[in-house]
């Protein structure tokens, strides 16, 4: 049992690409009434608002000066940036491939720590990203570093865009995937990592409501 405070609880859920973190996050949140925050959506953000101004993957005080300045509206589902909906252009791959690549810029994490942290409101927040646990919510009452085999991911994300109408290639995700794992993990700031204290879930054998499942039930631990 954690130390009582009294900001609102934070579950932080991270975890590499195409893990299902985002899925199973929010229907964590949607249990519990809590609020949601996609981490990963404020750097996709960045990555097409400077993909469309211009600006280089290369250069990071530009990088976090747009951060810093970015107008954004999370609501039902629907992300708006500058007031324009662009929920379906942040999951395209390459928005993905560009945000990892500018995730490594402390420039750019820096912009984005107190954005993220006024999600955090009663009656508490589900986080998912990579360095939920480990930099912006180090207090959370439950960490959970949820995995799956570079393979399961694969295909999770192979059928997510077969479904979606994009055609797909398992070897090119495949290595696509473990570029990004590898960038991830070995970048000098807030690398992903599993933090002491946080729960290891691997999915790879899992349906989400079992992951969901499995979630909560170690949440409800916590007040017993
Ligand atoms: O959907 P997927 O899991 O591939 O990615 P995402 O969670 O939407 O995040 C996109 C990229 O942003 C990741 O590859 C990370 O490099 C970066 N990211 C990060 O550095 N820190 C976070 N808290 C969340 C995302």
């Amino acid at each position: 049992m954690k130390v009582a405070s009294n900001l609102p609880p934070v579950i932080a859920i991270d975890g590499p690409t195409a893990s299902g973190k985002g899925t199973v996050a929010m229907r964590v949140a949607a249990q519990l009434g809590f609020h949601y925050l996609d981490s990963g959506a404020l750097y996709r953000l960045v990555a097409l608002a400077s993909d469309k101004e211009g600006i280089s993957v290369e250069d990071p005080s530009a990088l976090g000066h747009l951060a810093t300045g970015m107008q954004i509206i999370f609501r039902d589902g629907e992300v708006l940036l500058a007031g324009k909906d662009v929920t379906e252009l942040i999951r395209e791959e390459k928005i993905g491939t560009r945000a990892s690549q500018l995730a490594v810029y402390p420039e750019v994490r820096d912009a984005l720590l107190v954005l993220q942290r006024s999600f955090r409101e009663q009656p508490g927040l589900v986080a998912d990203g990579r360095d939920m646990a480990s930099r912006i919510f180090t207090d959370a009452v439950l960490k959970v570093y949820l995995t799956a085999s570079a393979q399961a991911r694969t295909e999770r994300r192979y059928k997510q865009l077969i479904a979606k109408g994009i055609s797909a290639r398992m070897d090119v995700l495949l290595q696509d995937l473990q570029e990004r794992d590898a960038r991830d993990t070995n970048r000098g700031t807030a690398p992903l990592q599993r933090v002491e204290g946080a729960y290891l879930l691997d999915t790879s054998d899992l349906s989400v409501d079992q992951a969901v499942t499995q979630v909560l039930n170690w949440y409800a631990k916590l007040h017993h």
